[in-house]
């Protein structure tokens, strides 16, 4: 970042300015997420609560990241932050198993359907990975199945298809022989089953059932039915990647909301309470291949070796805990996703009042924003523009997504991403008040500024 711009927000954010010229000094890429860089400074928060989070110049932010959509219940629960120090206070690692593990893993099998066995990791990624690898040893199989726009975590084993163009790598650094264990195709069924077909060493179809990057190019559950028929078929497992469906779309995640059975799953975020954490689930079969059997040469070369240190640790475990007992009532999901609704209806209502060319969508407690770029496709009514092709839908310009998420920021709205947030229970009526005005007034720039499309 040049002087100039240092210059320009230093008198409105200080704070801020003073720790990113830090930060471009001490870490790598001066952030410590991709998602972090910020228009033009990244936030640094001191504190949050409930739907609020405050940041270091004391500006306030009605939250709907929401920890990177980790936190269903809000910021700092009581009842999960106290759960967190009764466990802090009996020693926060023992490298060893403790008996909250098995609570947890038994809430995560009374909740998710295909959670015969399951096995615990540290983030969603490394649910990816280990999932991945589980794929390959049941079924003796090598690549993996994804579609465009999917997200399944930053590690090699999906470098390809999160990212436009989506069959290039994601990332600098993952080696060739890596990406050609791994499909990308557009999410269309003939294409699966053509590719299923042809190709007998796919182990594994691995997608967000919500759709791509959660539901911003949206799946229906009538796709996944068949999905789940054209995979039972071919004998090669479906993988559910519920790291923000799970939990989220229902108790038991995006497989209790449609009725669809997976033969595994992984989950991060919610799972954990919001604390790092991660699980893998599966069918007991196919879990077995963790089980050591006393063969000596089975054991050595056929089960899956999995170690980490802080697999299950007592905190993110009773964060876990605390979390999913709210969870399992299913009122956490009433309150949040009757706020979502309320937000996708007004934010819609405003750009049809507004006559933008867009429109607001997405399931349950989640929103996404459509947004057509000036000057547009000429389309004359909305119907024209409504569309699952993630091409389209997550291609709005970068410049239009920044100069969005700048306006929200400087009214005090946060996202996840991109154009689309979360809510939690801990959302108020004041804060879907506040943000549909908020909404309001970027749209109305945005528009004057001329860029986004208006209907002809
Ligand atoms: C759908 C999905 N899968 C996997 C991941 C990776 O999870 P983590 O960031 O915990 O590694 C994410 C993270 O945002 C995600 O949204």
């Amino acid at each position: 970042m040049d002087d100039s711009t240092f210059k320009a927000h230093r008198k409105t954010q200080p704070r801020a300015v003073d720790l990113y010229s830090r930060a471009l000094e001490s870490l790598a890429g001066g952030v410590g997420h991709d998602l972090r860089r910020g228009h033009p400074l990244p936030l640094y928060m001191s504190r949050a609560a409930g739907s609020r989070k405050w940041d270091e110049d004391g500006r306030e932010y009605i939250d709907y990241g929401m920890g990177n959509a980790a936190l269903l219940l809000g910021h700092a629960p009581p009842e999960v932050c106290r759960a967190m120090h009764d466990a802090l206070d009996l020693g926060f690692h023992f490298g060893n198993d403790h008996p909250m593990q098995l609570e947890w893993a038994e809430l995560i099998q009374e909740l998710v359907p295909c959670a015969e066995r399951v096995r615990f990791v540290n983030s969603g990624s490394e649910g990816s990975m280990l999932a991945l690898r589980v794929a390959r040893a049941f079924t003796g199989k090598t690549k993996v199945l994804r579609f465009e726009g999917h997200f399944s975590g930053w590690h090699d084993g999906v470098g390809k298809g999160a990212m436009v163009p989506f069959d290039e790598p994601v990332s600098a650094g993952i080696p060739p022989a890596v990406l050609d264990t791994i499909e990308v195709i557009p999410a269309d069924l003939d294409r699966v089953a053509d590719l299923l077909e042809k190709d007998r060493d796919i182990a594994a179809v691995m997608l967000e059932p919500s759709g791509a990057s959660w539901g911003t190019g949206p799946l229906s559950v009538e796709f996944n039915e068949k999905l789940r028929d054209l995979t039972r078929a071919a004998g090669v497992l479906l993988v559910y990647d519920e790291v923000i469906t799970g939990f989220r779309y229902a108790p038991g995640g995006y497989q209790e909301y449609s009725g669809i059975t997976p033969d595994m799953s992984f989950h991060g975020k919610i799972v954990a309470g919001g604390m790092p954490g991660g699980v893998v689930t599966g069918r007991a079969d196919i879990m077995e291949v963790f089980d050591y059997t006393g063969d000596a040469h089975r054991d050595r070369y056929e089960r899956v070796h999995h170690l980490g240190t802080f697999n299950a640790n007592p905190v993110s475990t009773a964060a876990g805990i605390a979390t999913l007992k709210r969870v399992a009532t299913g009122l956490p999901h009433e309150r949040a996703n009757q706020l979502a609704g309320r937000l996708r209806q007004g934010m819609d209502d405003i750009l049809r009042e507004e006559g933008v060319a867009g429109y607001v969508y997405g399931d349950v407690s989640i929103f996404h924003v459509y947004l057509e770029a000036f000057p547009g496709s000429g389309a004359s009514v909305r119907e024209q523009l409504v569309t699952r092709d993630v091409n389209v839908l997550k291609g709005i310009p970068a410049p239009l997504v920044a100069a969005f998420q700048k306006m929200l920021l400087a009214r005090g709205i946060d996202l996840v991403s991109y154009t689309g947030g979360v809510t939690s229970s801990a959302h108020t009526d004041e804060d879907i008040a506040l943000t549909l005005e908020a909404f309001g007034e970027v749209i109305r720039s945005l528009v004057r500024e001329h860029m986004i499309a208006t209907l002809k």
